[in-house]
């Protein structure tokens, strides 16, 4: 457990209480990460930190707040790295109870998670004059269209479009739809189409529901599930889970929010719809259905709901309407 920082933990704090809830016996190693680490041990991720995900093979996250245009890189895109969590997964749905203006939009976004503009090779060449290098790998770009289609397939999903600007980007994102076009010939049975990026902004806004599975380069893939995130009603709804083939690192979509961190407004459906993901891929599945439905109640009956999605409830007291709602 890495209860961040910002409303970080305000929300971890929230969900525990509900996944201890849900039967399921939970042993927490906690860690700090981040500005926060650095103050206790002299080093942003702590060395057991990464020995306690190595050894337990999961994770839950808070979000960790990243200097803006300088100081230390992101703890996030360093733990993907390190841990090869190649997959990002961000499944966009509609909750009950909640007015968007487009209802009944299921969307999954993939992500690729370890390569693009994050492989954070940027320098200055002379004053004045920035080169940062964008990686895209046949391997990289492979691996994502396969774990995509592989969980197109496996949960009866139709269609695959590949979003990207190789109209542009000829090479890179050329290759990245290369390889997405090779592995799609292997899966007749998935409808596979590919839009440029921009266009495909204009698209989910119009008619989010021509699109079914989106997979994406990182730095797109980052910027489109923010999008997507917004059709369903904000950031704060959002789940995520960062997969590779030893580990996995679950948390919210959204960051530290530093405007509302610490004033009980943060909404935490997002940290615990990506529990939700993480007790689905433990295989506790009983529990995962039970948190499910106390959240799915709590939205469709407007009860304590946070300010962020028209309510007036504050963190703890939407966890308290969850924890009542599972009985
Ligand atoms: P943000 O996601 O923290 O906030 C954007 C807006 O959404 C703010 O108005 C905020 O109040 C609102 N919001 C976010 N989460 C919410 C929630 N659970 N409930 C209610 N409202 C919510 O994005 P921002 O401000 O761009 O980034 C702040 C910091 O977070 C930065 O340092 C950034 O690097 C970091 N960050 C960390 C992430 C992570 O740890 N995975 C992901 C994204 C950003």
């Amino acid at each position: 457990m890495i209860p961040g920082d910002g409303i970080g933990p305000e929300v971890t704090q929230a969900v525990v209480r509900i996944l201890d809830a849900t039967g399921v016996k939970f042993e927490w190693e906690r860690y700090a990460a981040g500005a926060e680490a650095f103050e206790l041990h002299g080093e942003y991720i702590p060395a057991a930190l990464y020995e306690s995900i190595a050894r337990n093979r999961v994770a839950l996250k808070g979000p960790v707040t990243t200097p803006i245009g300088g100081g230390f890189k992101s703890i996030n895109v360093a733990l993907r790295k390190k841990f090869d969590l190649y997959a990002n997964f961000r499944p966009i749905r509609n909750l009950p109870g909640l007015e968007t203006k487009w209802p009944g939009v299921n969307l999954i976004v993939v992500r690729e998670n370890t390569e693009g503009e994050y492989v954070g090779l940027e320098h200055e060449v002379v004053p004045g004059v920035v080169e940062s290098i964008k990686v895209v790998s046949e391997k990289g770009s492979t691996r994502i269209a396969r774990f995509a289609f592989e969980y197109a397939r496996k949960h009866g999903r139709k269609k695959i479009h590949s979003i990207h600007k190789a109209n542009i980007m000829k090479l890179s994102d050329g290759l990245f739809l290369r390889c997405a076009r090779q592995v799609a010939d292997e899966f007749p049975d998935i409808v596979y189409g590919e839009h440029i990026i921009d266009n495909t902004c204009m698209q989910l806004v119009m008619n989010p529901y021509q699109y079914d599975v989106l997979l994406l380069e990182n730095l797109y893939g980052d910027i489109v599930s923010d999008l997507c995130a917004g059709l369903v009603g904000g950031l704060g709804l959002a789940p995520g889970a960062n997969l590779g083939a030893d580990c996995a690192i679950f948390e919210a979509v959204h960051g530290s929010a530093p405007d509302i961190a610490g004033k009980d407004f943060a909404n935490p459906t997002s940290l615990l719809l990506s529990a939700i993901l993480m007790l689905r891929h433990l295989d506790e599945q009983a529990a995962a259905d039970k948190a499910e439905k106390a959240l799915e109640t709590v939205y469709a009956g407007r009860k304590a709901l946070t300010r962020d999605v028209g309510g007036t409830a504050g963190t703890s007291q939407f966890a308290d309407a969850v924890l009542a709602a599972m009985g």
